[in-house]
């Protein structure tokens, strides 16, 4: 008898053929998040379970899984897991770390550039048919190239941020509780500073530090009025980073000049008032969502979850 496996929501099917090899699964549901207790009542006789981000497995769910060896997270985030519970009731907890550094990068940029260069806008402007002509004032955005970059969370992605930097020829600043090696700052043109001077000096601040108790806020109403009032700030990281009724007063008041949101504290609630402001663009959470990265994200999770079923350490243990 194959192992029963829970996943909690539609996968991509290249790792739905790998998993129907190895493990009895059964889907949660095709096109909608499970809710806490319908996990529960699914995950009871399971002894791996598939998660996406935004399925929260806390004690309540880890204990009504007696048998449950894995918890198989398809993201590089786990903040959405009780890891210090699951260590303690011996479940282990796996992520997909590696693949989609280069395509949240990427996005990072592409946030940035439209953010700065007020790219949606500009789209809705000529779909709704008022381009006219060009206009020597017409969308005037921030220039990109030569700018100060200021990184907030110098990891994987951080660092592929940086290195896209050079090719805009910017100065990048970085703060992370952890400051990289002399040689790693070379290579990544980057330059340590507190947090404080990152905030006051940057013209764009990118945050990609992970979330915990420590950097839940971390840039709330004081981070705010240090920055400059021309600051571009975006978030590909974790929504409740930014406290965002401090991000809505800065933009209202223009404190700073723009920003670019892929995640949102409230998930997938958007501060309502953030849907009207001009100076904010936002996306809906699809940092890593390229297909090639998706499908690697996918296939990493599923291993995981065979190899954690099936008595073998899995390869991402976190
Ligand atoms: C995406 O946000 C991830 O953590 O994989």
């Amino acid at each position: 008898m194959k192992p029963k496996v829970l996943i909690t929501r539609k996968i991509l099917p290249e790792a739905l053929s790998y998993l129907d090899e190895h493990v009895d699964y059964e889907i949660g549901a095709e096109d909608r998040y499970l809710t806490k207790q319908e996990i529960i009542a699914k995950v009871e006789d399971k002894v791996g379970l598939l998660t996406l981000l935004v399925d929260e497995i806390d004690k309540e769910v880890l204990n009504s899984a007696p048998g449950l060896r894995i918890v198989a997270n398809c993201a590089v985030g786990y903040n959405n897991i009780d890891i210090e519970f699951a260590r303690e009731r011996g479940v282990m907890v796996t992520n997909t770390p590696g693949v989609l550094t280069e395509t949240t990068a990427d996005l990072t940029w592409a946030l940035i550039l439209a953010t700065a260069r007020c790219l949606p806008a500009a789209d809705t402007f000529v779909r709704e048919k008022r381009f006219t002509g060009w206009e020597l004032d017409l969308f005037l955005g921030q220039e990109v190239t030569g700018k100060r970059l200021g990184i907030i969370g110098m990891g994987r992605i951080g660092k592929a941020v940086a290195l896209r930097a050079q090719g805009f020829r910017m100065e990048t600043l970085y703060y992370d509780p952890q400051p990289l090696g002399k040689e790693e700052e070379k290579r990544l043109k980057a330059v340590y500073v507190p947090l404080p001077k990152l905030l006051s000096t940057s013209d764009i601040i990118s945050l990609h530090t992970t979330l915990t108790e420590k950097t839940v806020h971390l840039i709330s109403y004081n981070e705010f009025e240090q920055m400059k009032n021309t600051a571009i700030i975006v978030n590909v990281s974790r929504g409740p980073v930014i406290d965002e009724k401090a991000l809505v007063t800065a933009l209202e008041t223009r404190q700073i000049w723009g920003a670019g949101l892929d995640v949102f504290e409230h998930e997938p609630q958007v501060e309502k008032k953030l849907l009207s402001l001009p100076n904010v663009v936002l996306l809906p959470h699809i940092g890593s969502a390229s297909y090639e990265t998706r499908l690697q994200m996918a296939m990493i999770a599923a291993t995981n979850l065979v190899a954690g079923v099936t008595e073998r350490t899995p390869p991402n243990l976190v």
